[in-house]
């Protein structure tokens, strides 16, 4: 009989742990959305400038952020940038483009014909 009230139980824990999961990876792809602008999609630059942040090393990034933050690493807009994020908001950015494959940098599609 107790077995029975646990089989519920136990599958309501293993379905709410899914969601929860691709709700932080819905949220670091929105976070990370906003460096793209300059970073290039998915973070693979266009020409390398700025740098492509795609697949580069986790805790690199991460320090890179923190740097930019505290204003240790010099910058023309980056520390303003960062300064708009927590501390878990930028460890969940530098996780998803940690994580994009490099692959070849793609030029800008031509405009007009
Ligand atoms: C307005 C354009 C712009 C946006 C938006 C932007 N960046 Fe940058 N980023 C730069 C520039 C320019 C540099 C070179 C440093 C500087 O001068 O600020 C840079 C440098 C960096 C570096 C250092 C890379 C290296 O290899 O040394 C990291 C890491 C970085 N940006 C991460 C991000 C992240 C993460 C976001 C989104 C939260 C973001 N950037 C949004 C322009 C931008």
């Amino acid at each position: 009989m107790r077995l029975i009230y646990a089989i519920p139980a136990v599958l309501a824990i293993a379905f709410s742990a899914a969601p929860a999961v691709a709700q932080d990876a819905n949220t670091a792809r929105s976070l990370a959305a906003t460096c793209t602008t300059c970073h290039g999609a998915d973070g693979i630059s266009v020409g390398g400038v700025p740098p492509s942040l795609a697949g580069q090393n986790k805790d690199f990034l991460l320090q890179q952020l923190n740097d930019f933050k505290s204003g240790k690493r010099p910058a023309t807009i980056m520390h303003q940038h960062a300064r708009g994020y927590t501390d878990a908001q930028l460890a969940a950015i530098a996780g998803y483009f940690a994580a994009v494959k490099p692959g070849a940098a793609q030029s800008a599609p031509r405009a007009g014909n």
